[in-house]
């Protein structure tokens, strides 16, 4: 190896050296982002994670210089220099100064990559992903890494200055339910036994604060097997908070503090205090528990207009169920196959389609018209408050299908009529949700956030005998239409938690079985505690602007679960099979 100049922590990074650094020698090392050869002159590109800088090679050093590929890396002795007036480039942190090299060394030849080194990447995210580290060394991904980690360092000092501990809880663990499904982890040495991946360090976090800990804080990876979206990935990370002796209002004064510490790092300043929702305001108004607040088109009712109209099927569904509707501005003038779609594209939700309402020039128009005539067409327009050119979207059934589908209606069209105004942003607690979720399918209720979550004690008489009707004092908080994070004050004492269960239709043995050690830990002491979890990936993608977890995950897995890099899951020997006991049919 070559006599080094500097210490490999004294090495300036390529893309921070500024016009400030002139004049300076120094050691830089590097990939070869891009060579040119002006005029006798080879110029490289050296790329490093800060950015790249302009390397010259000129007399000796050219044929050196000639012989470097891409992604080659290297190092390089040179002087820092001042740029000629006429090859500034403004648009480049770097762009004022070059480096004239009087040395150049070749560490390792790379091979042609896959595809280029660049923001503007054409590759597919599938090859993306085979390559995630020429993927990450691109600049858009890079600075995206870098982010996260100043993200999460200044998440961890300000927690740090709250009096929270951090605390690393099991991996290996027994499964805490919260609705997904379980990865488990077969026992070698208890055959025909499992561990379970935490899908949230939930019920430790809880005896930390029966063991007096007080402040706990994690960042904590949590694992669930369920059905992947943009926003979902198998593992993922949460910020874990829990704390002891606390209400509701602590718990949001902290988690706002901590967003006017966090978001200010790209830019962002959320308001002091977040606005609150209940839940049924949020599904009421935006058909959603994660309503995004930044544009209008709310859902209006319809109840009344259509119980009382002449179109069978609305006054069917205002009977039985709720009948809603947004309001499209514009969409009067829809085509014939975007009003299709609409019907279409509420199906998913369970709904068997949607009605459209409208006043143009030709006079008013409806696939009900003819049941309604054109007072019943203008009745429900004049109700939902939509003008001539405007398109009324009805949709009537259980309230859990008319909220879904045109919550999901809003979304779309906020966002392909632009409505949310660039660089907006709105975040708000939703609280009161309910307690318990009916379940047709299983004929159950099912706890909506956890079963250890204390119901409102206003409505506690009413747990027996109307379980819907309990509100939990379970909170989220939503940024943008995201849920960012959930948690709730939990139950403490051992007898509320029984009956709770029982709501929940956990027998004492099935408790026990279950839950026996947390029902122990509540014996001897448990204070009044609560906390909740913020999601860090979704958290960080919103920080920089992204629309997918995938893009601020290291390594993420696709969609299917698959990671492409290291191609898991996979099959493992026979051997290992019989090791843990296990037969494959
Ligand atoms: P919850 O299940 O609401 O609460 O999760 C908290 C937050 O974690 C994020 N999140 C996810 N992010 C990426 N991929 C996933 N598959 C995924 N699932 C959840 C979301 C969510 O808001 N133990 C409770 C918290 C508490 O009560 O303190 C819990 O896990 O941003």
């Amino acid at each position: 190896m070559s006599e080094r100049l500097m210490g490999a922590f004294e090495r300036p990074f390529c893309g921070s050296l500024r016009a400030a650094d002139i004049g300076r020698r120094v050691e830089l090392v590097g990939w070869v982002r891009r060579r040119r050869n002006l005029g006798g002159i080879v110029f490289v590109d050296l790329r490093d994670r800060e950015g790249w800088a302009q390397v010259l090679l000129r007399d000796a050093l050219r044929d050196a210089g000639e012989a470097l590929s891409q992604e080659d890396v290297v190092r390089v002795v040179g002087t820092v220099a001042a740029r000629s007036a006429d090859t500034v480039n403004p648009e480049m942190p770097t762009g004022e100064i070059e480096v004239i090299a009087e040395r150049v060394e070749l560490l390792t030849a790379a091979e042609t990559p896959p595809f280029v080194v660049e923001d503007r990447v054409n590759a597919s995210e599938e090859l993306r992903l085979r390559y995630r580290y020429l993927d990450l060394r691109r600049p858009e991904m890079m600075a995206t890494l870098m982010l996260r980690d100043r993200i999460t360092f200044a998440i961890r000092e300000y927690f740090h200055h709250a009096g929270f501990v951090e605390v690393e809880t099991p991996v290996m663990t027994r499964s805490t339910p919260e609705g997904a499904r379980d990865f488990l982890v077969p026992s070698r040495l208890s055959k025909g036994m499992f561990y379970a991946l935490p899908q949230s360090p939930q019920l430790f976090k809880q005896l930390l604060q029966v063991a007096g800990l007080g402040r706990y804080v994690q960042i904590a990876r949590c694992f669930r097997d369920e059905d992947l979206r943009a926003d979902r990935q198998p593992e993922f990370t949460q910020v874990d908070v829990e704390a002891s002796f606390i209400e509701e209002e602590d718990v949001y004064a902290l988690i706002e503090g901590l967003f006017a510490k966090v978001f200010p790092v790209v830019g962002i300043d959320p308001p002091a205090r977040f606005p609150r929702m209940t839940y049924r305001e949020a599904m009421e108004r935006f058909g959603s528990d994660r309503p995004d607040t930044r544009f209008g088109m709310e859902l209006v009712e319809l109840g009344a207009t259509a119980a009382g109209c002449a179109f069978e099927v609305l006054r069917k569904a205002a009977t039985g169920g709720r009948v809603k509707g947004i309001v499209i501005p514009g969409g009067a003038a829809f085509s014939r196959k975007q009003l299709d779609d609409l019907s279409e594209s509420v199906k998913p939700f369970g709904a068997p389609g949607a009605l459209w309402f409208r006043k143009t020039a030709d006079g008013y128009g409806s696939p009900a018209k003819k049941a309604l005539g054109d007072d019943g067409v203008a009745a429900f327009l004049a109700a939902a408050g939509a003008g001539e050119g405007d398109l009324l979207v009805v949709v009537g059934g259980a309230p859990k299908v008319v909220f879904a589908a045109l919550g999901a209606l809003r979304i779309e069209f906020g966002r392909k009529l632009d409505m949310i105004a660039p660089g907006a942003h709105a975040f708000l607690w939703v609280t009161e949700f309910p307690l318990l979720e009916w379940d047709e399918a299983t004929a159950r209720w099912y706890a909506t956030h956890h079963p250890f979550t204390a119901p409102n004690p206003a409505d506690l008489a009413r747990l027996e005998s109307d379980p819907g009707a309990v509100r939990a004092r379970a909170y989220d908080v939503v940024m943008d239409g995201v849920e960012l994070g959930g948690g709730s004050i939990r139950i403490h004492d051992p007898e509320l938690q029984r009956r709770v269960f029982a709501a929940l239709s956990i027998d004492e043995a099935q408790a026990r079985h279950k839950f026996g050690f947390l029902l122990d830990a509540f014996r001897y002491g448990a204070p009044p505690h609560g906390g909740l979890a913020l999601g860090l990936d979704r958290m960080v993608m919103l920080m920089a602007g992204r629309d997918s977890i995938r893009d601020v995950i290291a390594f993420p897995k696709t969609t299917a679960g698959n990671c492409l890099l290291t191609d898991a899951p996979n099959t493992v020997d026979e051997a290992q099979l019989r090791e843990l006991g296990i037969r494959l049919s």
